[in-house]
């Protein structure tokens, strides 16, 4: 069973591609009841008649209970400047959810999307001390998608012609885009702009989302697909190379911080943290954006 804590815009459209794709049974739990209600009679039409599967609603957390995964997309408000502007009550909100699943379901993986998305993964795998590899967090797939996007416009080429194009780091002001890593049939994208271009490139994909917001009121779409990507990997037990943040160890340099890195995803949570090459000034950036996320962890304590 996947369980869905918060049912708003993001957390109705995971649960409608979870459905409407016959994937697993789907809970909505919602901090107001008939709003998961009122979504689960709404998705439930989605149903294939050839699925085992159903969709129920509720604000009871024991029905967590039997939980293979938990997708966390549960919201205290809106932010108007920068992902951080909630941090408090997005932190103690975490903090209550991961009693109640440590209570209800104290072996599933747990899949984050609420923001501020780093700062949220750390505080949740701290709190629930859960495996690391069980508390993964969905951004970067979302920003590398955005980074695609982007790319295939300016040059015009299809999605299908581009390799590599991840962002890394914080989900938030300082995030990476990995130019070094990027391919166009095969050709270095690196090698195909200059340092203004790619600035450029950097400054559109970190102001994706408030240029969507000028045409509507948040984004939903995208989040729900490269998530259901994730959950359809661990559910069907496959195997899927994507950038997700994770408490790290070491890794890229970072110590006890959660950030985008490339993994690799099993039917177990994140199999590997892969480290791949990046040149000097994205090395840097990096470190920066780990740095910003440690801060704002520390704010947080303090
Ligand atoms: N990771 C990413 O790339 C990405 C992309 C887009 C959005 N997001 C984030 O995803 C989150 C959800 O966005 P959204 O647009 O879906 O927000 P939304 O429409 O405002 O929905 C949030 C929902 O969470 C519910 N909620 C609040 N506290 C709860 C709790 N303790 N337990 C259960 N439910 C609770 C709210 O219930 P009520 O009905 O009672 O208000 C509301 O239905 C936000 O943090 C947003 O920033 C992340």
């Amino acid at each position: 069973m996947i369980s869905i804590i918060g049912s708003g815009r993001v957390g109705a459209s995971i649960a409608f591609l979870c459905v409407s794709n016959a994937l697993d049974d789907v809970l909505l739990i919602n901090r107001t009841k008939d709003k998961a209600i009122g979504e689960s009679l709404d998705i439930a039409n989605s149903i294939p008649p050839t699925s085992k599967f159903s969709i129920h609603g509720t604000d009871d957390y024991s029905t967590l209970s039997g939980s293979d995964i938990v997708v966390i997309a549960a919201s205290t408000g809106l932010y108007f400047k920068d992902r951080t502007e909630n941090m408090v009550s997005q932190i103690a909100m975490i903090k209550e959810i991961a009693e109640k699943i440590k209570q209800y379901c104290p072996s599933t993986i747990v899949l984050l999307v609420s923001n501020p998305l780093d700062v949220l993964t750390y505080f949740f795998q701290k709190e629930s001390g859960f495996s690391r590899f069980k508390v993964i967090g969905i951004a970067s797939s979302l920003d590398s998608s955005r980074f695609r996007y982007l790319i295939s416009e300016k040059f015009s080429v299809p999605q299908s012609s581009i390799a590599g194009a991840l962002v890394l780091g914080e989900h938030g002001n300082s995030m990476v885009p990995i130019f070094s890593n990027a391919r166009i049939d095969g050709k270095s994208l690196s090698s195909m702009l200059n340092d203004d271009e790619k600035n450029v490139i950097r400054t559109e994909i970190r102001n994706y989302w408030k240029k969507l917001r000028k045409f509507k009121s948040r984004s939903q779409f995208g989040i729900a697909k490269n998530t259901y990507d994730v959950l359809e990997t661990i559910i069907q037990k496959k195997e899927f190379s994507v950038p997700a943040s994770v408490v790290l160890q070491g890794e890229y340099g970072a110590n006890n911080v959660a950030m985008g890195v490339p993994m690799k995803i099993n039917q177990n949570g994140v199999s590997e943290i892969k480290e791949i090459e990046l040149d000097k000034s994205e090395t840097e950036l990096l470190m920066n954006s780990s740095q910003k996320i440690q801060n704002q962890i520390k704010s947080a304590q303090s």
